[in-house]
């Protein structure tokens, strides 16, 4: 029995290590080369061509690349054996530094200060304290959670909204639809780290953007989304921008990968772009999981980290 490695964009360097890692325990196919499809046992994906994982009749599960599975529940002929998503403390740690670099920032003014070096202007601009600023993270899941931690050690003001009711000891928690609301008004950082489903797409657009506070500290909202492209409407975070409702923004994820060119987010003076690199998975942290849940599979243990289809996440 085999294990298929599926991995669009995949650098064959980068994976050499964990390659031989898996091949320690497995017979490792690389797609497309996998042989007689009745062998796979396993697949490893990220990214696959619609319908790539039909036809492979003894498939038992499926591995996520990604935290994220939106991926692989697009394909319509997906097969029905557990999807394990990627969970890992290289990946968690890797997107709070991204989080908390971005909400420093905004809240240092970086982006303005870049500015004025480039035209040598001395100029100190108004800096309020941590405490001051409302961060707001959006998806208060693994990553959510351990980016509020971290923001919070730095003393910023952090609530999290979930789609489930939370307790967390001294950061106020929001759920649901019904206190969406209340949490975006007490929001001057919005931080996005939420899944994309049929819930949540779009959900990133002028009317939540006009519910953000505009009494803080900073001169105007900010919105930081690294959770993926279908959550944000780009047209209306450019309009947000125009109007005054975004401040500014930081986005590491786009409804078309690559950025387009032509897009006006890469010129705007307060919108920071990185390519979808906020938390890269390790391919040596990744094979390592995937090894460790498939013995747990085969002596008998409960998965950890399988997604609900129903929720699709
Ligand atoms: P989790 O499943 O642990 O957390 C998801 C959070 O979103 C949960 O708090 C969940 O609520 C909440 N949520 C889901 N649907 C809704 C909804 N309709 N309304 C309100 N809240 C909702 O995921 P992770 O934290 O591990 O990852 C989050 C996302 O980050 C991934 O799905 C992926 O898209 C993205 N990501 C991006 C990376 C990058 O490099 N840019 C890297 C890794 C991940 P509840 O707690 O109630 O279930
Ligand atoms: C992920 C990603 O979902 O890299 O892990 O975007």
């Amino acid at each position: 029995m085999a294990l298929l490695v599926l991995i669009a964009d995949m650098v064959p360097q980068e994976w050499e290590g964990a390659l031989a890692r898996l091949e320690e325990e497995h017979d490792v196919r690389i797609w497309p080369y996998f042989g007689d499809p009745s062998e796979i046992r396993y697949a490893l994906v990220w990214q696959p061509p619609e319908g790539a994982l039909t036809g492979f009749p003894n498939l038992q599960l499926i591995f996520s690349l990604g935290a994220g599975v939106d991926h692989l529940l697009r394909d319509p002929g997906l097969p029905d054996v557990p999807i394990v998503r990627f969970v890992a403390a290289d990946l968690t740690r890797r997107m709070s530094e991204y989080v908390v670099q971005h909400v420093l920032m905004h809240h240092r003014r970086q982006a303005e200060y870049a500015a004025q070096q480039r035209d040598k202007i001395w100029r100190v601009l108004p800096q309020p304290s941590a405490g001051e600023v409302r961060v707001g993270v959006m998806g208060f899941g693994v990553l959510g959670q351990d980016a509020a931690h971290k923001l919070k050690i730095l003393g910023f003001d952090v609530a999290g909204w979930s789609r489930t009711a939370k307790e967390v000891p001294d950061i106020p928690c929001y759920a649901g639809d019904e206190q969406r609301n209340a949490f975006l008004a007490r929001t001057d950082i919005l931080v996005c780290l939420l899944p994309l489903t049929t819930q949540t797409r779009g959900i990133l657009n002028r009317s939540l953007f006009s519910r953000l506070a505009r009494n803080g500290a900073l001169p105007g909202p900010v919105l930081i989304n690294a959770g993926r492209g279908g959550l944000q409407s780009e047209e209306e975070i450019v309009a947000a921008l125009a109007s005054g409702e975004l401040w500014a923004a930081s986005l590491d994820v786009f409804s078309k990968e690559p950025l387009p060119a032509s897009s006006p987010l890469w010129e705007h003076p307060r919108v920071h772009i990185t390519p979808h690199n906020a938390a890269v998975s390790d391919p040596g942290a990744l094979a390592n999981y995937v090894l460790a849940q498939i013995r747990s599979f085969e002596a008998g243990q409960p998965l950890e980290n399988v997604v609900d289809r129903e929720r699709e996440y």
